[in-house]
């Protein structure tokens, strides 16, 4: 019998899970015979957890124990600028973990997001345990596809953590193609617009002879229908401060009331053209009398309200359609995903910007899931294939002499993909280097994502731009990076192979499985086989479906910092890399540290560069422009002039 392997779609709002066997493709109900769950936490005084609508429902009773929307803030830095802006909405309490990591604390017990997302994981693998009658442990898990590696990491433990094996990490929006691709023979150009919750994904595929090509991908990890609700949210506390002296936004009970009223107004605004928000006990006044919101809210007002977030999305679209090298004109479809399209004033937008009516053939909801059973299928060896050639989101770089980043792999190229640079030091006698692991788009070393850092030493001590140190990146299919230094010139070999971590150590990730946190989550209801979900499941007999052979589930795991040290060389890796968790700015902390450690690209005229000794402070965060004055020509080095954003 083929072996099993789910779908999960770990939404930031919602999450689904599907199966996909004997080339039909269901979603899995949960015991409340719905297609989708709320990715909602809640932590009962007893120990146990609920996972899902019941758990949502509860937010405005306990909001400081029920924990939602952890995705936004999952691979991220405590002093990240996403996380001051999650605390600003959330009610539960965020607190500041090992090496600027971020916790959740509630009661007194402290979670990592990982744990969090694997409480919501391990309810997806319950509900599919549920509906199949026996254990299911091998998982394909969605992720937005302009996550960073961090972001990947740390989802990737969250799996581990539920008891999945975890056999790939899909892009949401490839998920969504394959969906739509399923079953019928299409030879198209398209455009997916994933507007999610918390995430907005736009990617470009060419779909044709069960090939789906990624031609470009480009996103916002922090836009989506939670943003239009804290939009609302504002209007609505600002109005009543004014008109009754008290900011509800204070009351963490006002808060999540506020935000009920305000995405149960959004969600009628995608069937009704006007609604009325009555809230009628936001706060209990010093005289006892409870205060009320009572207003209507129609489509105009509300469009206005969000109008700015809808033209972000178009933003990343005018950047994804740049990078394939395509016009909207030249696309044969677009199609939505997310529950936020739902709104005309999504779809009138959409239509308009793409000159042509988005497709309505895929499910917004339950798109993704599908479409990562479909693949999970195929991993396994059950069903045949697809062939999926995906993009990596951010451009990898690597920090160099005067607080720059060089670019070693440009965003949007396809993955997997192993690259080579060759760098130097930047001193005379400089005795190790430190290598630090970027993503992003600005030659500003401060102003990308911070992957991870190394120190490399035992090579030859010598004049500046003497010594050659071989960096190689790797990312494979997952998204996920790797990167390996080696001084090839005695002819002797020494390399350390790193995988990034996403901030919990092997260690504490043993300490966590070992714990069985995610354990504790209790299902609300008995839980009965529900039937095969309706709708938009597509049979398909796949003519001329060319087999994918099963890949192996990926072996190396995200908790590895393997060192792979040769006798002869001193190898270091640095203890404080090992717990670095995801997105940080170093700037903001943690200024960058004398040159004393710096490389340069092989190739740099040293004309240009200050004595030794001088540098000291140019690359320091704050003086960029000193920065581009001292490196100005360093792009004339490696051909063409960065992309960059900054
Ligand atoms: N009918 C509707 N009209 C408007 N918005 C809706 C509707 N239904 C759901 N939403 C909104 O859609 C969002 C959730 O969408 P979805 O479930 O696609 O996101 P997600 O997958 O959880 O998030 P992400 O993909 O960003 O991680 C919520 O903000 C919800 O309020
Ligand atoms: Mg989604």
């Amino acid at each position: 019998m083929a072996e099993i392997a789910i779908g999960i779609d770990l939404g930031t709002s919602t999450s689904c899970v599907a199966l996909s066997r004997q080339r039909k493709v269901e979603v899995l109900l949960n015991s409340f015979g719905e297609a989708v769950s709320a990715s909602v936490v809640a932590f009962r005084a007893d120990g146990t957890v609920v996972v899902g609508n019941a758990a949502k429902a509860n937010i405005i009773h306990e909001p400081r124990h029920t924990v939602h929307s952890a995705k936004r803030l999952i691979g991220r830095y405590f002093f990240s600028e996403e996380l001051r802006k999650a605390q600003a909405v959330c009610s539960y309490e965020i607190v500041e973990g090992p090496n600027h990591s971020v916790r959740i604390k509630i009661r007194e017990e402290q979670f990592s997001l990982p744990e969090i997302s694997a409480m919501v994981l391990k309810e997806m693998k319950s509900i599919a345990e549920a509906n199949l009658g026996e254990p299911v442990s091998k998982a394909v898990i969605t992720v937005p596809a302009y996550f960073n590696d961090n972001q990947r990491q740390a989802t990737r433990d969250a799996g581990r953590i539920a008891g999945l094996e975890v056999l790939r990490l899909l892009n949401e929006p490839t998920a969504a193609a394959l969906s739509y691709g399923f079953g019928r023979s299409v030879n198209q150009k398209v455009a997916v617009y994933d507007l999610g919750g918390g995430t907005f994904d736009i990617s470009i595929l060419e779909i044709g002879q069960d090939v789906y090509e990624v031609l470009a991908t480009c996103g916002d990890t922090f836009l989506g229908g939670e943003d239009f609700d804290d939009r609302l949210i504002d209007l609505l506390a600002e109005e009543f401060l004014a008109q009754e002296g008290v900011n509800p936004r204070k009351d963490p009970y006002a808060l999540e009331k506020l935000k009920v009223a305000a995405e149960s107004a959004k969600k009628a605004l995608s069937m009704d053209d006007e609604v009325e928000i009555r809230i009628p006990d936001v706060i209990t006044g010093s005289d006892g009398r409870p205060r009320a919101i009572v207003r209507r809210l129609d489509c105009a007002e509300y469009t206005a309200l969000v109008a700015d977030l809808v033209q972000r999305t178009f933003k990343v679209c005018d950047e994804a359609l740049q990078q394939a090298g395509l016009l909207a004109g030249q696309l044969d479809g677009v199609i939505l995903v997310g529950g936020p399209t739902r709104l005309p004033l999504i779809r009138r937008a959409v239509a308009e910007y793409f000159g042509q009516t988005p497709k309505v053939d895929v499910d917004p909801d339950q798109a993704v899931a599908m479409g990562a059973a479909i693949h999970a299928a195929t991993l396994v060896g059950s069903t045949e294939g697809s062939v999926l050639l995906d993009v990596t989101p951010l451009s990898l770089r690597i920090g160099v002499a005067g607080g720059l980043a060089e670019t070693v792999i440009e965003r949007n190229t396809p993955v997997p993909i192993e690259q080579t640079r060759v760098f130097t030091t930047f001193e005379d006698f400089q005795e190790a280097v430190r290598i630090r692991i970027y993503q992003g788009e600005s030659r500003s070393a401060d102003q990308n994502e911070l992957l991870g850092q190394f120190t490399f030493s035992g090579f030859r001590r010598a004049d500046r731009g003497q010594v050659r140190i071989e960096v190689t990146f790797e990312i494979d299919t997952d998204g996920i990076v790797n990167v390996t230094a080696r001084e090839p010139e005695t002819g002797q070999q020494a390399s350390t192979q790193i995988t990034l971590s996403s901030g919990l150590s092997p260690a504490q990730l043993d300490a966590i499985i070992a714990e069985g946190k995610a354990d504790r989550v209790r299902s609300e209801a008995p839980v009965a086989r529900a039937p095969a979900a309706p709708g938009p499941a597509r049979a398909a007999a796949r003519p001329g479906a060319a087999a994918m052979p099963a890949a192996p589930p990926s072996a190396s795991t995200s908790d590895e910092l393997e060192v792979l040290p040769d006798d002869a060389f001193d190898l270091e890796v640095d203890e404080e890399f090992e717990v670095v968790p995801g997105n940080v700015r170093v700037a903001a902390r943690e200024p960058l540290e004398p040159e004393a450690l710096d490389l340069m690209p092989e190739g740099t005229d040293l004309r240009d560069l200050p004595g030794p000794g001088a540098a000291p402070g140019a690359g320091a965060p704050g003086a960029p422009s000193d920065v581009d004055d001292l490196f100005g020509d360093m792009d004339d080095l490696d051909g063409p002039p960065d992309d960059d954003a900054s």
